[in-house]
């Protein structure tokens, strides 16, 4: 489905992004992965089967500069960007009362600011050639807002607005820009979560179970191939029946 095409994910080391990262290069494509954690993305970059598949260049999403130098690597290891995942992201769950200012700063610019950069930075490339697919990782907590979770339920619903506006602003430029939200999957983002607190997730899941990365990753790939060519600024919930 997307033989030949050039993608970047970004904290495409584990998780999630990695998991997006598999399921485009099984379908043909090449994928650079940017990330800030040097040691788990070379590994990931082996497990893609190697330097012919996937590339790592290191990324802190929050920098607009790195991002662009992410994009330079993928154009000239495998060419010109078609795909283009926003997926870096992170946690620093806490209530009101005791989340600290550089708790809300960094959720939100690792997932909103990022985002932007990354959308703004693929965009600029994307419009040359009249083509292109932009995949943001939203969440549900965008949807419907979590108990601990101000920062990153705003970061969250602020990538749907993001998502949105650029789909309208790049459409005539051919380029489309969507959002996945991922109810509660497991990955090491999720792994250190209490129990009781999985326990409680678990009860609102109509399926009554987790879901895998790579159920969010084949939700991506579809909006990534040709597959979705009349969808843009659409949001997907990969979510099990939960907030539906
Ligand atoms: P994870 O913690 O397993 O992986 C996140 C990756 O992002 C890591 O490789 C990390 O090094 C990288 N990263 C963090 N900050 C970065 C930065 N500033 N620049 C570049 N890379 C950075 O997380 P997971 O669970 O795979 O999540 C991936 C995405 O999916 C995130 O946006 C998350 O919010 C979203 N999501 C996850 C859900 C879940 O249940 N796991 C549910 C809904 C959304």
């Amino acid at each position: 489905m997307l033989s030949g095409r050039s993608a970047v994910v970004t904290g495409g080391a584990q998780g999630i992004g990695l998991a997006i990262a598999r399921a485009l290069v099984a379908q043909g494509a090449r994928v650079v992965i940017g990330d800030l954690n040097e040691a788990v993305a070379r590994q990931a970059v082996e497990d893609l089967g190697g330097d012919s598949f996937a590339r790592f260049s290191l990324c802190d999403v929050r920098d607009g500069a790195m991002v662009e130098r992410l994009l330079d690597t993928a154009e000239e290891a495998f060419g010109p960007v078609d795909i283009f995942v926003n997926n870096a992201g992170l946690t620093r769950d806490a209530t009101l009362r005791k989340m600290s200012e550089e708790d809300f700063d960094a959720v939100v610019d690792v997932h909103l600011k990022g985002t932007w950069n990354g959308v703004r930075a693929a965009a600029a490339r994307m419009r040359e050639r009249k083509a292109g697919s932009i995949v943001n990782i939203s969440s549900m907590a965008g949807k419907v807002g979590n108990i601990g979770q101000t920062n990153y339920s705003a970061a969250k619903a602020g990538i749907v607005g993001l998502t949105k506006a650029a789909a309208k602003e790049l459409a005539y430029r051919g380029i489309r820009v969507n959002a996945v939200q991922p109810g509660f999957i497991a990955t090491p983002m999720t792994e250190t979560m209490p129990e009781h607190v999985k326990q409680q997730k678990m009860a609102e899941i109509p399926m009554n179970r987790v879901g895998t990365a790579a159920e969010v990753a084949n939700v991506v790939v579809f909006l990534a191939s040709d597959m979705s060519s009349y969808m843009t600024g659409a949001v997907l919930e990969v979510a099990g029946g939960r907030f539906m």
